[in-house]
């Protein structure tokens, strides 16, 4: 298991993204690009990137008819990223049709994961405008259970459900987790968070920071000390 750090890059043009990147001259950070950068400068941006080296995460959280899902991942496969996801809410029968879409003529494909519920969506939101009655945890639990029987490799969830989804889907299943801070640092809007020491705990193989890196005062350091603190063992 690759267990590493994602940055988001969560920036509203290449020329944010690339005065970000400049900084880290002898790195090649793990990058997610979401629908704000994506929408912003089109596919483009993910050539340019993997040109430089880079992985990529492309976080569009696809969610729509199967048929629809699949052409639009024959799509993102061929633009040659390494992880791209959906919403495991499209269905088993969708995710099953992004997993088809998504594999090239030669058998290989990005990993695919889905986004089990939302971290801003909590409990009581989930009851009310979803009409879904389940506990949050029991919903999560099987959500990532479809993703796994339409063959999915993972799941995006909150660094706190890794361990109820590696319990659920086994430990080989991926999970992705944003919603971590440094000790000492900023929460920002997040609510439901932990630190990078307690996610690996927790069963995390990804985690996905933005702010703690990108707003830092000098980001590279602060992505060598959330890859130590997720990596190396060192308490946080
Ligand atoms: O800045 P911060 O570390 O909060 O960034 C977290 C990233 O993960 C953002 O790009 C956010 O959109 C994304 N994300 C999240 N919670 C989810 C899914 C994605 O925070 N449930």
């Amino acid at each position: 298991m690759n267990k590493d750090v994602i940055i988001a890059c969560d920036f509203n043009s290449k020329e944010a993204l690339f005065a970000f990147l400049d900084k880290f001259t002898d790195k090649k950070p793990f990058l997610k690009i979401g629908m704000e950068l994506f929408y912003a400068e089109g596919p483009a941006i993910v050539r340019e990137i993997k040109a430089r080296g880079h992985k990529i995460f492309l976080d569009l959280k696809l969610h729509d008819i199967p048929n629809t899902v699949e052409k639009a991942m024959a799509v993102l496969s061929s633009l040659d990223v390494d992880l791209c996801n959906v919403h495991a809410g499209g269905t088993i029968a969708m995710m099953e049709a992004a997993l088809k879409g998504l594999t090239r003529p030669d058998g290989t494909r990005p990993l695919l994961i889905a986004v089990t519920q939302l971290t801003s969506t909590d409990e009581e939101r989930m009851h009310r405008d979803l009409l879904i009655p389940d506990s949050l945890e029991d919903v999560v639990r099987h959500y990532a259970q479809n993703a796994k029987k339409a063959g999915l490799d993972g799941v995006v969830c909150s660094p706190l459900e890794a361990r109820l989804v590696k319990e659920a889907c086994g430990e080989a299943f991926l999970t992705v987790t944003p919603g971590v801070r440094f000790a000492d640092g900023d929460a920002g809007d997040q609510v439901r968070i932990t630190t990078p020491a307690k996610a690996r705990q927790i069963g995390s193989d990804y985690i996905v920071v933005g702010r703690p890196i990108t707003q830092a005062a000098d980001p590279v350091l602060a992505y060598e000390r959330c890859v130590a603190e997720f990596l190396g063992g060192n308490k946080a």
